[in-house]
C-alpha cells in the first residue's frame, strides 16, 4: 500500500484553513449534492429541509429484522441528505467535532460510520494524517465521499471500505467514531474491536446519543436499557478518557490495556 508522505499531496492545508473553508461552504458541500444527486440548484433547499423528516419516515419500526438493513437496504441517498442539512445548519457544532480531530489525529486514521464524510475529508487535508480509511456501510455514501475525495484533490490520501477488516490494517493511530454508535446492534461489540486494533498511543474519539427523541424524530437509535449498560461496562472496562477542553459530548480515549 502506498501512503501519501510517499506520493507528495499538493492539498494539504493547515488547520485554521481546513476549519474555515468548512465554515464558508462545508467543503463545498451543496455543489457536491447537486452534481453527484443530480438536484437543480432550485430543488436543493427542500431536499435538504425535508431531509431528517424524510429519513425518519423511512424506518420500519419494529419489523426490521437487522439494525443494519436500514443502513445497507433502505435509506439509499436519504442518509446523505440527512446527514448534509445537519451539517449545514449545526455548523458550528460540527466545526468543534473537527477542532477536536486537529487535536488528536495523526497518522493512519480510521473514521468508522463516515457519512458525508466531513470528518475523513477534512483529515485527509492534514499534514499530522498519512492516510484515512473511511468504513461506511452504506454503498452511497461511500460513492458520495470519494467523488468528493477527488473534486477536493485528496483522493489519494483516502481508502473506501464497507468494514474495518476490509481495510486489511492491524493498528491504527487514530479512530473517528462520531454520532455512528447508537445506529448499531451491539455499540459494546463494536468499541471492543476497536480496542483489538488501536496500540497504546493510538486515541479513539467517541460520542453517542442513546435516545429516539421526543417525538421519535431518530427510530433509528438504540434505547435498550440492556444494550446502552454493557456499552458503558465495556467502555469503562477497557478504556481511560483522556481530558480535552474542546467539546464535553464527545470524548477522547486510550486503550488501559
Ligand atoms: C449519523 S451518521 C454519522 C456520520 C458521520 N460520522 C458524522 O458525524 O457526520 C451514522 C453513519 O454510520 C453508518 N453506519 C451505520 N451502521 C454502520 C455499520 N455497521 N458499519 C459502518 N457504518 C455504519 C451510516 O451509514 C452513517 O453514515
Amino acid at each position: 500500500m502506498i501512503f501519501v508522505s510517499e506520493i507528495k499531496c499538493k492539498k494539504l492545508k493547515t488547520d485554521n484553513l481546513i476549519l474555515n473553508e468548512f465554515l464558508d461552504d462545508a467543503f463545498n458541500l451543496k455543489s457536491h449534492l447537486m452534481e453527484f444527486l443530480s438536484i437543480k440548484e432550485c430543488d436543493l433547499d427542500d431536499f435538504l429541509d425535508n431531509a431528517k423528516i424524510n429519513l425518519a419516515n423511512l424506518h420500519p419500526g419494529d419489523a426490521l429484522s437487522e439494525v443494519s438493513d436500514f443502513y445497507t437496504e433502505i435509506v439509499g441517498d436519504r442518509h446523505v441528505a440527512d446527514l448534509a442539512a445537519w451539517h449545514i445548519t449545526s455548523k458550528d457544532y460540527i466545526a468543534d467535532t473537527l477542532k477536536l480531530q486537529q487535536k488528536f489525529s495523526r497518522d493512519l486514521v480510521l473514521d468508522f460510520g463516515g457519512g458525508i464524510g466531513t470528518h475523513a475529508l477534512a483529515n485527509a487535508m492534514s499534514s499530522k494524517v498519512e492516510h484515512v480509511f473511511f468504513v461506511d456501510i452504506n454503498k452511497t455514501n461511500r460513492n458520495f465521499v470519494e467523488y468528493r475525495a477527488k473534486k477536493l484533490g485528496v483522493e489519494k490520501k483516502l481508502t473506501f471500505c464497507k468494514t474495518i477488516k476490509d481495510t486489511k490494517i492491524l493498528k491504527f493511530d487514530t479512530i473517528i467514531c462520531l454520532d455512528v454508535l447508537e445506529h448499531l446492534a451491539d455499540p459494546a461489540s463494536q468499541i471492543e474491536i476497536f480496542n483489538e486494533i488501536m496500540d497504546s498511543n493510538t486515541i479513539a474519539l467517541f460520542n453517542w446519543y442513546f435516545y429516539k427523541g421526543e417525538n421519535n424524530e431518530y427510530p433509528f437509535h438504540i434505547d435498550d436499557n440492556q444494550i446502552v449498560e454493557r456499552f458503558f461496562k465495556t467502555l469503562q472496562l477497557n478504556f481511560l478518557e483522556v481530558f480535552h477542553p474542546i467539546l464535553i459530548t464527545t470524548r477522547a480515549y486510550k486503550k488501559i490495556k
